[in-house]
């Protein structure tokens, strides 16, 4: 305004510096984009070098699902995780019979979540055997396998989808009313009827859905499934007491003939099963029922004791 610089000369001096900044800031942005790629291909390296699984092609033997009379049994079995200095199962022997109810119970780390990963053969066994029905699990295909039990634990997962999607997962013939009925029995029917879309909310974002609502949803997602086994880890663990005890009697019920698996830190939802196995340290230090073990004043009623003291 005051004529001393010219307009032309402001216009080009933005040019220049314009001209001067932008690859500047090119190069900065290359940078980034350098680091997300060592990031990203930091994961994918490791991703190819995990080891492959064993091959199973050429095992013949399977167990169908209808035929499984349901018993299984721990022969001595000690395992170790490879990055672990010492083992964390010590021969661990165990018999379950088939119908029955057994619960594990133990402290912090003593390897109960260990012994169902064992059981799925996530992990395999460096000696002694599992046995389902008399056939070891080394002869069977992991698919197969899974395919026989029913497994809730401990920690819940949901993917992107809608809570139908959710909990009917990959089983085709659950029908309506089942569902229904499920969603009931585990206590989601309240949930689901204050949301706008009922069952065909979506919940890709996980926020919505709380803790113990998330274990509901895997609770109801294990209950769609018909299978000779079932696992349960910590599988109420978030739930308030009222719903775990009407989640409790629902499975009760859902369990009948089934073989199961219970691991609880709350004592008092596995009272009533048929053998409680008390680990600590990869061993069993105690097995009985709920009134033997009591009467036996050891580890599990310490254990059940403490509940109550405050
Ligand atoms: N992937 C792993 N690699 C190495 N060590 C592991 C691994 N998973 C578990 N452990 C170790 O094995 C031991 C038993 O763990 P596990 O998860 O079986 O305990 P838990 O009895 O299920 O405990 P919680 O009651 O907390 O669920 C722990 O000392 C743990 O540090
Ligand atoms: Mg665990």
């Amino acid at each position: 305004m005051n004529d001393i610089i010219s307009f032309g000369v402001i216009v080009a001096f933005i040019t220049y510096v314009r001209l001067f900044t932008s690859p500047l800031s090119q190069i900065a942005q290359a940078m980034t984009s350098l680091q997300s790629t060592g990031a990203a291909s930091e994961r994918v390296f490791e991703f190819l070098d995990e080891q492959e699984m064993s091959d199973e092609s050429s095992f013949a033997k399977k167990l169908e699902t209808k035929q499984v009379k349901g018993n299984i049994e721990f022969e001595n079995v000690v395992f170790q995780y490879d990055n672990n200095p010492k083992p964390t199962i010590n021969n661990f022997s165990a018999k379950a019979k088939s119908g029955q109810k057994i619960a594990i119970v133990g402290p912090t780390g003593a390897g109960k979540t260990t012994l169902v990963n064992l059981l799925m053969k996530f992990y395999d066994i460096n000696s002694g055997d599992i046995k389902i029905d008399g056939v070891s699990i080394k002869e069977l295909t992991r698919e197969n396998i899974h395919d026989l039990f029913t497994m809730v634990l401990q920690d819940t997962w949901l993917f992107d989808g809608t809570i139908r999607e959710n909990i009917v997962y990959n089983n085709e013939n659950v029908t309506e009313e089942k569902l229904e009925q499920i969603c009931k029995t585990v206590g989601l029917d309240h949930f689901i009827k204050t949301l706008p879309h009922g069952l065909d909310t979506d919940i890709s974002d996980n926020d919505t859905v709380s803790a113990g609502q998330k274990q509901l949803l895997t609770i109801a997602r294990g209950m769609t499934q018909d299978t000779p086994f079932l696992i349960l880890d910590e599988a109420t663990s978030n739930v308030d007491t009222r719903t775990e005890e009407l989640v409790q009697k629902a499975m009760d019920k859902l369990t009948e003939g089934k073989t199961s698996f219970i691991i609880a830190h709350r004592l008092s939802t596995i009272k009533n099963a048929d053998l409680i196995l008390v680990v600590n340290d990869g061993n069993i230090i105690e097995q009985g029922n709920h009134d033997e073990l009591m009467e036996k004043q050891g580890f599990y009623a310490e254990l059940y004791n403490s509940q109550f003291e405050l």
